[in-house]
């Protein structure tokens, strides 16, 4: 990938890096030997990180929400000398989750359109507002990979959160046409989509949420992620185990699925 370049340092972008499977794999990448950008709202969480972090970073707290999110991903490239691999890890889950009037053991909240909303604006407008900025970048280079953490709710429209499931399903068509430009473009730029199932984080920490089957803590999805992300995978599903479930979610009669799998 930098054959070209043996002893060019390889620098990437996390944007989500406060917390979650964003913070993970930015501790792999550091070990790995990149340069790294980390991007997020929370800067505690971002200087805590750092400190943890062997390698060179840098910090640019952002919103994805915000008019001037772009631009300050554009200056944070050029701070850092260029970019090769960008990981857009984001989601209002939590927000919402910290929104809702239910209590946290609540899992299908009714919620309002405030946080519907945010699901959409953080989760697939943030999210593509940060990667368009990125494959620009890539495309007149000529090299690049971008990353994007979507997930199995955009494989099929779940009756407690249709909003987060459109989110999802939007940013997993979106890499898909943007690999397909690649394609047919004949541009060396990679697109990998990263399909979790259930991941124990921060905000939900492993066996608290009780719908939430196959569930793996966060190190390890970080340690999936990172090799999907060595070896370029197309599609990498958290744990792996779970195409199985993202195979019957694309296949299963409506009947069927309403009647006995809508808490696949
Ligand atoms: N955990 C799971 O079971 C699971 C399953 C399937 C898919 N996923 C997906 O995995 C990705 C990562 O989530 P996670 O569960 O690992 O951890 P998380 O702690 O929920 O991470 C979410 C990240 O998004 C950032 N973020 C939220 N709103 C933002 C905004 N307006 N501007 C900038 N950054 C913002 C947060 O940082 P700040 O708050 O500091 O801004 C945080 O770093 C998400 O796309 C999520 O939908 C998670």
């Amino acid at each position: 990938m930098y054959a070209n370049e043996a002893l060019k340092v390889p620098k990437a972008i996390i944007i989500g890096a406060s917390s979650g499977m964003g913070r993970e794999v930015t501790k792999r990448l550091s070990e790995q030997g990149y340069t790294l950008g980390l991007v997020a709202r929370r800067l505690p969480l971002l200087e805590s990180l750092q400190k943890e972090i062997p390698g060179e970073s840098f910090i640019k707290p952002v919103d994805v929400t915000l008019p001037q999110a772009r631009e300050q991903l554009q200056d944070l490239i050029v701070a850092m000398g260029g970019l090769d691999l960008i990981v857009i890890s984001i989601s209002s889950y939590l927000d919402n989750r910290n929104a809702t009037a239910n209590s946290a053991a609540d899992y299908h909240p009714a919620r309002t359109w405030e946080e519907k909303q945010r699901y959409l604006m953080v989760d697939a407008i943030g999210f593509i507002a940060m990667a368009d900025v990125a494959i620009e970048f890539f495309k007149k280079q000529n090299h690049g990979h971008l990353v994007g953490i979507s997930s199995t709710s955009g494989l099929r429209g779940r009756a407690y959160n249709p909003e987060y499931c459109a989110a999802k399903a939007c940013i997993s068509t979106y890499m898909e046409g943007v690999r397909n430009e690649m394609l047919q473009k004949n541009i060396d730029v990679q697109i990998t989509d990263v399909v979790p199932g259930f991941v124990a984080v921060e905000h939900s920490p492993l066996g608290e949420d009780p719908t939430a089957y196959w569930e793996i803590p966060v190190d390890q999805a970080g340690e999936v992620i990172l090799q999907g992300i060595l070896n370029q995978e197309k599609v990498v599903y958290v744990p792996r185990k779970i195409w199985l479930v993202a195979a019957l979610l694309k296949v299963l009669p409506d009947s069927i699925f309403n009647n006995k799998f809508s808490w696949l």
